[in-house]
């Protein structure tokens, strides 16, 4: 194979590769149904205090640290081999443009072929509407930035 020949074959390839990459776009975090968007927490974020508060934080530090990390930053023990990265909740904003249905519905059914699985009942960790409602109110009040 002559040197010109091999450079079209490899120009060609990236070119495809490229190609590719474009085609499947940014990913978009899957919009909650109105009938959950429409949804208010029953739990105040503000009224989460002492023995509650203790148990929703540890209940975040069991089943969500690893991807999401303490500090809600999303830089978790395990979001070095995520390819798609775990959310961060301390971006400027983002806790008060998302609401309260949006983040619960994505606990309790998760993100489709992400690796945030779904957490609500019949799922293996099985969280109640009512744990899932305390996350959500435990994330405003501690990652609101
Ligand atoms: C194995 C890693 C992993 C774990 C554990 C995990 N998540 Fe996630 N989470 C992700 C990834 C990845 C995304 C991004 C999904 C997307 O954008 O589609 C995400 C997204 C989210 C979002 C974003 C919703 C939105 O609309 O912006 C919320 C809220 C969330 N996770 C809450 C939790 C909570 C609460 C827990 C614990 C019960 C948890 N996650 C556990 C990986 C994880």
């Amino acid at each position: 194979m002559n040197v010109a020949r091999m450079l079209i074959l490899g120009l060609g390839a990236i070119a495809l590769t490229l190609s590719t990459a474009q085609a499947a776009g940014p990913h978009k975090t899957p919009v909650a149904p109105a009938k959950y968007l429409s949804m208010e927490n029953p739990i105040d974020a503000d009224d989460l205090e002492g023995r509650v508060l203790k148990k929703v934080k540890r209940l975040y530090k069991s089943k969500c640290k690893k991807c999401h990390g303490t500090e809600g930053d999303g830089k978790g023990s395990a979001a070095e081999d995520i390819v798609l990265k775990p959310t961060s909740f301390i971006v400027p904003g983002y806790m008060e443009d998302r609401k309260d249905g949006q983040l619960f519905w994505i606990i309790k059914a998760g993100s489709k072929d992400t690796e945030m699985k779904a957490f609500g009942p019949g799922t293996d960790v099985n969280l109640s509407d009512e744990e899932m409602w305390k996350l959500v109110a435990y994330m405003r009040k501690a990652f609101t930035k």
